[in-house]
């Protein structure tokens, strides 16, 4: 078993490795204390795992219940919002209890904003068990419901007191869900590290606990150098603003990894033919992209691209930033108008 220590507003340990959730309850215990857990899940991994970890947290003391919801980026909305809070008030939660998300990142992003408000915020154990939220949404303390504007819309800053990646939970996932974690892995090598993204030109399955170990170090980084969002964490959205555009244009049919690919790949040939980076970068992502069987294209058109770009969050009065990349490892935030951005896409979009 692997431990990264985070050291933000909160300082937590990450655990990853296999067979963790046995223990699960032991694991919270000495991060987290309290008497009561709410298991937040839906209702596929409740189905996989919701007795494992409940009977793991009765056996260390804890009085467990479980709120499910139904699977999906749909249920991070206000009425599951609204009915997990009641649930907590409900389970006699008290400002030392605890919340444990155990799901992908539908379930974290909620689950965390819900502890986060919750008496004014409780106490909250990230369990991941999406490739996705073990590289990415459970490190870091962003949480978040969507609004039927766009996502994300509503949330909090609120770094989690424990995050455990048990890696055995990952055989059940779907492999096209796990192709989805692969776009931020894939991510964090294009804009940080050329050693993760050379890994990448191997199967990454043989060698899971090295690269989730690996992601969650860089993303840790990052997190403990700009908690807030205001500088370097900004290369963390590299292919989201589009990534968003793609997933709302989509009616949120098409999952966050692959929006997110599309949107590096657009980026990377925007940033390509405005001279920001050569041909060979862009090339290499395109392949790494393809090479884990996630897509570059799509057939959005790209004003609606464009008209989601208005009301993501990351816009300020005189435009948005980009993330684009110089080289493997290496990349630039640059500011657009929103003139600019609109010309930027079609850029990247263009044959
Ligand atoms: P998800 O949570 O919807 O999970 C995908 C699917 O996999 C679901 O159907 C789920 O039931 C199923 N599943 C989960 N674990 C499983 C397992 N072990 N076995 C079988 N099935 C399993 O999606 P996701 O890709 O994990 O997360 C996407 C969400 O994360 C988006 O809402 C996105 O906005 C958010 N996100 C947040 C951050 C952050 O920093 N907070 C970062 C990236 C993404
Ligand atoms: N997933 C982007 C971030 O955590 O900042």
């Amino acid at each position: 078993m692997r431990k990264v220590s985070v050291a933000a507003s909160k300082s937590y340990e990450v655990h990853v490795g296999e067979n963790l959730l046995a223990q699960i309850g032991q694991t919270v215990a000495a991060a987290c204390g309290g008497e009561r857990v709410l298991i937040v899940t839906d209702d596929m991994v409740g189905g996989l795992y919701g007795k494992t970890v409940e009977n793991a947290m009765i056996e260390s003391g804890y009085a467990a219940s479980v709120f499910t919801f139904p699977r999906g980026e749909q249920s991070k909305s206000m009425d599951t919002y609204i009915a997990l809070l009641s649930a907590m008030a409900a389970a006699g939660l008290t400002r030392s209890d605890i919340v444990a998300a155990v799901g992908g990142g539908v379930v974290g992003d909620l689950a965390g904003f819900a502890a986060a408000t919750y008496m004014r915020g409780i106490r909250f154990a990230q369990i991941p068990t999406t490739l996705l939220a073990m590289v990415d949404s459970s490190v870091g303390g962003k949480t978040a419901i969507d609004l039927p504007s766009g996502k994300n819309q509503v949330g909090a800053f609120y770094q989690p007191d424990v995050v455990v990646c048990d890696i055995s939970t990952l055989a059940t996932l779907p492999e096209e869900t796990f192709t989805d974690g692969c776009a931020e892995i894939i991510k964090h090598g294009i804009i940080l590290s050329e050693e993760l993204f050379n890994l990448l030109k191997r199967p990454i399955k043989p060698q899971l606990e090295d690269i989730v170990t690996m992601n969650i170090t860089i993303k840790s980084d990052i997190v403990m150098a700009d908690e807030r969002d205001t500088g370097i964490r900004q290369i963390l959205n590299f292919g989201h603003t589009i990534g968003h555009g793609i997933e709302a244009g989509s009616n949120y049919m098409m999952t966050h990894g692959r929006a997110v690919a599309i949107g590096m790949a657009i980026s990377a040939r925007g940033a390509y033919r405005m001279g920001i980076c050569g041909e060979d970068c862009y090339m290499e992502i395109v392949d790494m992209i393809r090479r884990h069987g996630l897509p570059i294209e799509t057939d959005i058109p790209p004003d609606r691209l464009i008209q989601a770009a208005f009301v993501d969050k990351k816009r300020n009065s005189a435009g948005i930033s980009l993330i684009l990349p110089e080289k493997i490892g290496k990349c630039a935030i640059k500011s657009f108008s929103m003139e600019d951005l609109a010309a930027f896409i079609h850029l990247g979009m263009q044959d």
